[in-house]
């Protein structure tokens, strides 16, 4: 597996390559957990190459938030990728994605980044469109992996690659989830025992709404309403938000039919949690998968 720092270095080893061969790229911040190499899996499986990016990026975190305390293991993460088959790793510094005079950003507009997540973290969607658009012409990938957790994110990046012509591939993972249902963040890592048993509320409440939808509920105010309960239920969770959406726009939905997206977000100890549940356009459900007990 080789490591490249410098956007030159990876341009010259990048030029070996060529795109027939299926490119296969995963971006991520580092700290992995089952979930990334879930997708490192993936796109192991459909590409000749693969190349995971790690990079911490400070254009999408707001002045409170956890850039500076965002977690890090940096040998952890190759040893992982190394074993799981990766060729390359592009790891820049800030100053080499962000050399003085930097001065452009990727903005989108309009209710997909200014609900929910845009709303909770203001200009955090214009840093992720900002280093995932530059990434993409770094790196020349022809499929760019991206994991369900982030459902908004997902939107936003079909939406600025469609907008840009990008010429990538969007490939979306399935949520990891621990056995006993928390969703894979490397911000679990923040949690204190009895708030890990907490979080499993986030859980609860999108399953509790989809039995609703089962039998027949298709009020979107009662299912948020059924998602503000049970998470009102757990006294060490506050909630940031329950919403039934469309997956593709992010606006709120009024009568509930596939496709939709239950969305939900809480606090819970320092870390604010995010978890959904996705209801196809055909009818099933992605409501995540077990994680491999070895990872
Ligand atoms: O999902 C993430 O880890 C980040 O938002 C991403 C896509 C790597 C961009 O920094």
């Amino acid at each position: 597996m080789d490591i490249y720092t410098t956007i030159a270095a990876w341009r010259a080893a990048r030029a070996d390559w060529t795109a027939a061969e299926g490119i296969g790229c995963v971006p991520t911040m580092g700290y992995l957990h089952a979930g990334h190499l879930s997708l490192v899996h993936l796109a192991r499986a459909q590409n000749r190459r693969v190349v995971v990016s790690i990079f911490v990026n400070p254009l999408q975190f707001g002045p409170a938030e956890d850039f500076a305390a965002y977690p890090r293991d940096t040998p952890r993460d190759l040893a992982l990728l190394e074993a799981a088959g990766v060729d390359a790793v592009f790891m820049p510094s800030p100053a080499e994605m962000y050399p003085p005079g930097f001065a452009t950003s990727v903005t989108l507009h309009g209710p997909l980044v200014e609900r929910l997540e845009g709303a909770r973290r203001p200009g955090h969607f214009a840093g992720v469109a900002t280093v995932v658009t530059k990434l993409c012409t770094i790196m020349q990938p022809t499929q760019v992996y991206f994991g369900q957790k982030d459902a908004q994110q997902v939107a936003v990046v079909r939406r600025f690659v469609a907008d840009l012509n990008l010429p990538v591939q969007i490939v979306v993972g399935s949520i990891m989830r621990e056995p006993d249902g928390l969703a894979l963040s490397s911000r679990n890592v923040y949690l204190a025992p009895a708030q890990r048993q907490a979080a499993l509320v986030l859980h609860r409440a999108l399953a509790t709404a989809r039995a609703a939808l089962a039998n027949g509920e298709q009020d979107a105010e009662a299912i948020r309403a059924t998602m503000r309960a049970v998470v009102a239920s757990e006294p060490l969770a506050t909630l940031d938000y329950a919403d039934v959406v469309d997956p593709a726009t992010f606006a709120p939905l009024v009568v509930v039919q596939p496709p939709a997206l239950l969305a939900l977000v809480a606090q819970v100890g320092p870390p604010h949690l995010l978890d959904n549940y996705l209801w196809r356009a055909d009818g099933t459900w992605d409501v995540g998968e077990t994680a491999p007990a070895t990872e």
